[in-house]
């Protein structure tokens, strides 16, 4: 029996899960869709922010794109990175993993990447119409060879072995809750989360901004999702993605 509001597509390998669930929204309408999500065991050409890729290892980790179809305007849509980011977090405190987000939505352990955050929304008028959230989540793999250090489920774990379509179940559970917290209504509580849970909130760490470096603290997220610094000479700064960079 299987009472998830969920529908789940597996898949054995595909280039992208969120190349295949843009596709499936090309064929059929968002309403169709919503609350499918499309997992793979393997990606040939998984994709990462600002199109690096993300690699994985066959049947280690958990590779999936939910679509959802929130009732959010396109100004407030930074409401989805932080609910997924909140999901993770809280899924990961189940398994005795303290995560935190590396804004804008990575998630890290002990400053070592676990889980990575893709979305891409379609805005209709001023909502959007759909979002693909694509998440990739090291559950299983023990050896990580890229640009950034990276963990799993099972490396800190004391590399036990986990069933990757239950956690996946079990990680929905938690996205099911937050999804419901998208409307505007919930923004404080959301807020509150986020910050709550963000590396470097109200603590002092090193960015580089072009080629200077300097020491802030994150005072908060404004209304687009941009990252205020106060620095130590407490000066406030605001930076969009990729303005400004965490040294970690
Ligand atoms: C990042 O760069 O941190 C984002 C990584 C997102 C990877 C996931 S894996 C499942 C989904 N399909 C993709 O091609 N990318 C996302």
């Amino acid at each position: 029996m299987n009472n998830s509001i969920f529908t789940i597509v597996n898949l054995p390998q595909v280039d992208s899960t969120n190349n295949y669930a843009a596709n499936l929204l090309k064929n059929m309408s968002a309403e169709q869709l919503c609350n499918t999500v499309v997992q793979a065991d393997f990606q040939t050409n998984g994709r990462g922010a600002f199109k690096n890729l993300w690699e994985s290892n066959a049947q280690k980790n958990l590779l999936f794109s939910i679509i959802i179809c929130p009732k959010v305007y396109a100004e407030n849509q930074f409401v989805i990175s932080k609910i997924v980011s909140l999901s993770i977090i809280d899924y990961l405190k189940s398994k005795n993993i303290s995560a935190k987000i590396k804004w804008p939505n990575d998630i890290l352990v002990n400053n070592e990447k676990i889980a990575g955050i893709l979305i891409e929304n379609s805005v209709t008028g001023h909502k959007i119409s759909s979002s693909i959230i694509g998440i990739g989540l090291n559950v299983n793999q023990h050896n990580f060879f890229g640009d950034f250090k990276a963990s799993s489920i099972s490396l800190l774990s004391n590399n036990q072995k986990f069933n990757l379509k239950k956690e996946l179940m079990f990680f929905l559970d938690f996205f099911k809750k937050w999804i419901n917290f998208c409307s505007i209504d919930n923004q404080i509580i959301v807020d509150k989360a986020y910050f709550e849970n963000l590396l470097g909130s109200n603590t002092f760490l090193n960015y580089r901004e072009k080629n200077t470096e300097f020491q802030a603290k994150i005072i908060s997220i404004d209304g687009f999702g941009r990252l205020v610094l106060e620095t130590a000479e407490k000066e406030q700064k605001i930076f969009a993605f990729k303005e400004v960079e965490l040294i970690l």
